[in-house]
């Protein structure tokens, strides 16, 4: 029965797949709603969001569901920087101004990355009451795990090491994320450099499991149901699953980054700080791999951010995908569903194949 585990049980799942939240702007209502209604839990980034839109959001999920989905924060992290000197902005422009001239744009003017602030995103969250609050990048502090306990909305930190996944344990949350370095999107690592721990999930769900008490959700090259069986040989009480929704047409990515992940260049992924100012796995377009000799001078998130996100609107209207983010993880070869019902389907029937109902 490997539809019901401790994740199933607690969440009220039909089975223990989790769609993985999508920061900036790709994650979408449509896709969170659909496979909560599903069965599953549907996930929504909010890190970019303030306090308002986070209402907001919670109330269209909930106007098209009433099972339990996530929101998702990320935790304030010392790596951060919201404003850079002149000669910073210079020099973090260079590598970029080919491409503005390409597309026929003005670079942006020097700017400050005003961001919302973290305790006006938990405040808005916990008022959501979400049935999760998912989180990357720490540790909440005790207070806010506590407010969590008494409105009754599990919490669910992510780790990259055994290291991380003892330090959420102690601190009293309830369940993890295991995530290896297959996985889309940002290395979330908080004890020590991204880099210092890419582990694969083979090697770290079974370390992970070892190590904690907690329920392991399994994260990073899960695409279909070989992956989910496999996750759950491990040890792991469940699966996150990122790129495979992302792909959907319910999901907040464009049309051009979706269609990226069904060509063959989909295979090849790679890891880069280019695109936020944070290590992040991505498809290795040309944008990836012109700016990777650019790394080691690179300023931090959000501020370098800024520059592939001003080149965004263009290389979608001209239909680039060579110069854009191409966010996705390295099972992104494996895919083959285009929509979320049919995707949820196929993963239940594949792992009922492999694991009998
Ligand atoms: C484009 C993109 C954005 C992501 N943004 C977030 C985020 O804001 N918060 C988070 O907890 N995880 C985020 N993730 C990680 C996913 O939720 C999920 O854990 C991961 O994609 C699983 O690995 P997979 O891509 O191999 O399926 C993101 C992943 C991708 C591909």
């Amino acid at each position: 029965m490997w539809r019901d585990t401790e994740v199933s049980r607690r969440l009220q799942l039909a089975a223990p797949i989790i769609q993985g939240p999508f920061g900036s702007g790709l994650s979408s209502v449509a896709l969170t709603a659909a496979v909560s209604e599903a069965g599953g839990l549907g996930s929504f980034g909010v890190h970019h969001l303030d306090g308002a839109a986070i209402g907001q959001t919670a109330a269209a999920i909930r106007a098209r569901t009433a099972k339990p989905f996530a929101l998702n924060l990320w935790l304030p992290h010392p790596s951060e920087q919201h404003e850079l000197e002149a000669d910073e902005f210079d020099a973090a422009l260079a590598p970029f101004r080919p491409y503005f001239a390409e597309l026929g744009l003005e670079p942006p003017p020097p700017a400050a990355a005003p961001w919302p602030s973290y305790e006006e995103q938990l405040e808005a969250v916990l008022q959501a009451r979400p049935a999760v609050f998912s989180f990357v990048y720490g540790v909440p502090s005790a207070e806010a795990l506590e407010q969590c306990r008494r409105l009754g909305i599990l919490t669910l930190g992510t780790a990259t090491t055994v290291a991380e996944a003892q330090a959420l344990e102690a601190a009293g949350v309830d369940m993890l994320v295991a995530s290896g370095c297959e996985a889309g999107g940002h290395r979330v690592a908080f004890l020590r450099p991204p880099e210092d721990g890419l582990i694969g999930g083979l090697a770290l769900i079974p370390q992970v499991v070892d190590a904690v008490r907690i329920p392991v959700i399994a994260a990073g090259g899960i695409a279909d149901g070989r992956g989910i069986a496999a996750a759950l040989c491990l040890g792991a009480q469940g699966v996150q699953i990122g790129t495979a929704f992302l792909a959907c047409r319910e999901s907040g990515a464009s049309e051009l980054h979706r269609q990226a992940l069904f060509t063959p260049q989909a295979a090849d992924t790679a890891l880069t700080r280019a695109f936020s100012g944070r290590l992040a796995r991505g498809l290795r377009n040309r944008l990836l791999t012109e700016l990777a000799t650019h790394q080691a001078r690179l300023p931090g998130y959000p501020v370098q951010g800024q520059f592939a996100a001003a080149l965004k609107p263009a290389a979608l209207a001209q239909g680039r995908d060579d110069l854009l983010a191409l966010w996705c993880g390295q099972a992104a070869a494996l895919l083959e569903q285009r929509d979320a019902g049919a995707l949820w389907h196929s993963l239940l029937a594949q792992t009922d194949r492999l694991l009998g109902r």
